[in-house]
């Protein structure tokens, strides 16, 4: 059961979420915990700011390394070393098979980023792996936190309804994306479910599905059939 610490000035945005949804879900069957720090309560002066202007001029304000690291150093005598993993735009680009590894991981602590970033000691003081979500910027690290939990939090033995949900979803086993999906009605606005579905062939229902997520990939992402033998090695 990952334990997921995330560090963030804005705990109160985040409760309600986790809550809610498959991560709700995976916390109400013990299948996950997560624990919401704010490290603010870390800061020492009187006034309890985080931040500060950077050196050299610019626009913005930092975060401070000394709250951030004492809040890291306290988590860890409470529970044990994390895997921690700093959230900026800088970092690797977040992926399926990412979500995959931390799944074997007891503890996984993610730290939330606001106003033009981190002091760059705090990744030199503390072993960190520099995550993005996405090639895009957000205002803080929140979003990109909710989102690494519930993409290991969906492959948690016992969460979804079905497991082979997650197996068959799109960058899983096959390294490409999802085939298209039909449900009732049998006709939507004159267009028609594809007959290989109606069909009861298994075989051939398997075949087509595989053809159309062949289609699909190549015609969306061919991105990832250049990459799929590196994927599997990711
Ligand atoms: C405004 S951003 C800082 C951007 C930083 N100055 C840069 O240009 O790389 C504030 C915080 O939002 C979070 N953030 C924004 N975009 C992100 C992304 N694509 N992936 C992960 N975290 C992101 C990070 O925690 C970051 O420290």
């Amino acid at each position: 059961m990952p334990l997921f610490a995330i560090l963030t000035l804005f705990p109160e945005a985040l409760e309600p979420y986790l809550s809610t949804s498959i991560v709700g879900i995976a916390r109400e069957k013990q299948a996950t915990e997560v624990i919401l720090v704010d490290f603010r309560d870390f800061a020492r002066n009187r006034h309890r700011t985080v931040d500060a202007r950077p050196y050299g001029g610019g626009p913005g304000m930092l975060l401070r390394p000394e709250p951030v690291v004492e809040c890291i150093e306290w988590l860890e005598e409470r529970h044990g070393v994390f895997k921690k993993l700093l959230l900026t735009p800088t970092g690797r680009r977040f992926k399926q098979s990412h979500a995959q590894d931390l799944v074997e991981e007891e503890r996984i602590l993610l730290l939330c980023g606001r106003y033009e970033g981190f002091d760059e000691r705090i990744s030199q003081v503390l072993d960190f792996e520099p995550v993005s979500v996405g090639d895009f910027v957000l205002s803080g690290g929140e979003l990109p936190a909710l989102m690494i939990v519930e993409a290991v939090a969906r492959l948690l033995p016992g969460v979804l309804g079905d497991e082979r949900s997650a197996l068959e979803d799109s960058f899983q086993e096959s390294g490409e994306l999802d085939h298209p999906h039909y449900t009732r009605p049998r006709v939507f606005r004159g267009l028609e479910v594809p007959e290989v579905l109606l069909s009861g062939d298994h075989k051939r229902i398997a075949g087509w599905r595989q053809e159309q997520a062949q289609a699909r990939t190549l015609r969306d992402r061919p991105d990832l059939l250049d990459n799929r033998g590196q994927q599997a090695g990711d």
